[in-house]
């Protein structure tokens, strides 16, 4: 695969696929690291006085124009981060966003409009990645976030460039992931959020990889409950009962130390603050939910980590949106924060709290991907990935 910094990209228009899907309520961007990741790209390439054709996709406007799914909002951000003007054009593609595309001079931004308001972008259609091709000499992906979809602008384009090249983002998430592949041991997963359906195909994949399966958030419930006790009013997967049995054995057999929570905070509801109970993982009252982890938990999770070489984290302990069900999730975050040994993150809600805990700097990657990440850890191949590998 080629990248950005060793390419010859000098004084040529540059078609750059990013992920800005970023959160925006009434037209205020919530929170625009996405944007940030991007800027080391465009600045490489506004050095080398190339002009920048910036596309990205935002929510699922399925094919229609969506008017508060535009990308004005983040367009202006952009603007600001770069500290140059960024004009929007008024669509992806057609004559008027090609004749703004022909005007730009080196060094000048153009972004796009919503990748996404045509059907042709998530159909991978060829006639539609043709027409964006029009707008380039050569093609960036740098867009991590979204390279598990095989779309127009992800896939389909590379068929109609000569130069295609990762960012400098992707090559960042494309060079860390892989370090998963020989890990410096004991390599241990940390896996939480909600539930052990979306982390079926992670704990699976990475069950013959790692050393040690750490397992928090409430898909701890599933695996409580199947081993045979009563967890009250917590959220559980009763149709995976049997699945959580069989990675509970397969852990065994293969020799994979496997956590759970020994104890809980136990409270009445995710969104209530009062009543909330620290209870042993036997003991989960019947009127209550397990929603965070309880200090002994942070105690036995803290001695298998501080052993780790690497450690992958998905998944936040608790629901720690509720301040009474957050300190697990912090006490883990700091905890694995200040190892030597080798952390990368992933997955939405793991990457705000770290964010709003502001301890970034605190690890060794935060990836940028949701899907995607989750998509590399199950042992997928990323179609965005293949595309650029296919073309040398
Ligand atoms: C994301 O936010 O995970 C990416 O931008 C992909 O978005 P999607 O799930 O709508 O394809």
């Amino acid at each position: 695969m080629k990248f950005i910094d060793t390419e010859d990209i000098g004084g040529k228009k540059l078609l750059i696929r990013v992920d800005y899907n970023v959160p925006i309520k009434n037209q205020e961007i919530q929170d625009d690291n996405r944007i940030k990741a991007s800027i080391p790209t465009l600045k490489l390439a506004l050095e080398k006085n190339a002009s920048l054709i910036i596309c990205s996709h935002l929510g699922k406007p399925k094919g229609k124009i969506v008017p508060d799914l535009s990308l004005k909002p983040v367009a202006a951000r952009l603007s600001e981060l770069l500290e140059i003007d960024v004009a929007l054009a008024p669509d992806c593609i057609g004559s008027e966003t090609e004749a703004m595309a022909q005007a730009l001079k080196p060094g000048q931004v153009l972004m796009l409009e919503n990748l996404r308001f045509h059907e042709g972008e998530q159909k991978n259609d060829s006639e539609f990645s043709a027409q964006l091709a029009k707008l380039g000499q050569a093609y960036v992906n740098d867009a991590f976030g979204v390279s598990h979809r095989a779309h127009a602008s992800v896939v389909g384009i590379t068929d109609h460039f000569e130069q295609c090249m990762g960012g400098l983002l992707l090559k960042k998430e494309w060079e860390y992931l892989s370090r998963i592949v020989d890990p410096a041991r004991p390599f241990i997963l940390i896996s939480g959020g909600a539930k052990v359906s979306s982390k079926l195909g992670v704990l699976n994949n990475l069950m013959d990889k790692v050393n040690s399966m750490i397992i928090g958030g409430a898909m701890a419930n599933t695996f409580i409950k199947a081993m045979g006790y009563d967890v009250g009013k917590s959220l559980v997967e009763d149709h995976l009962l049997d699945e959580a049995q069989v990675i509970m054995q397969n852990a065994r057999d293969k020799k994979v130390g496997f956590y759970l929570p020994v104890d809980f905070i136990a409270g009445d509801g995710v969104d209530i603050q009062d009543g909330a109970e620290v209870v042993p993982f036997q003991n989960i009252p019947s009127d209550k939910m397990a929603l965070d982890i309880g200090p002994a938990s942070c105690t036995l999770f803290a001695e298998v980590l501080t052993k780790a070489g690497t450690i992958v984290w998905n998944g936040p302990m608790g629901a720690f949106e509720n301040r009474t069900f957050a300190q697990g999730s912090y006490n883990i975050a700091d905890l694995v924060g200040d190892l030597p040994a080798e952390t990368i993150v992933g997955g939405g809600d793991t990457d705000a709290l770290i964010h709003k805990m502001n301890i970034t700097e605190k690890f060794s990657f935060i990836s940028t991907g949701g899907g995607s990440f989750m998509e590399f850890l199950e042992g997928k191949v990323l179609p965005g990935f293949q595309a650029l590998q296919q073309k040398g």
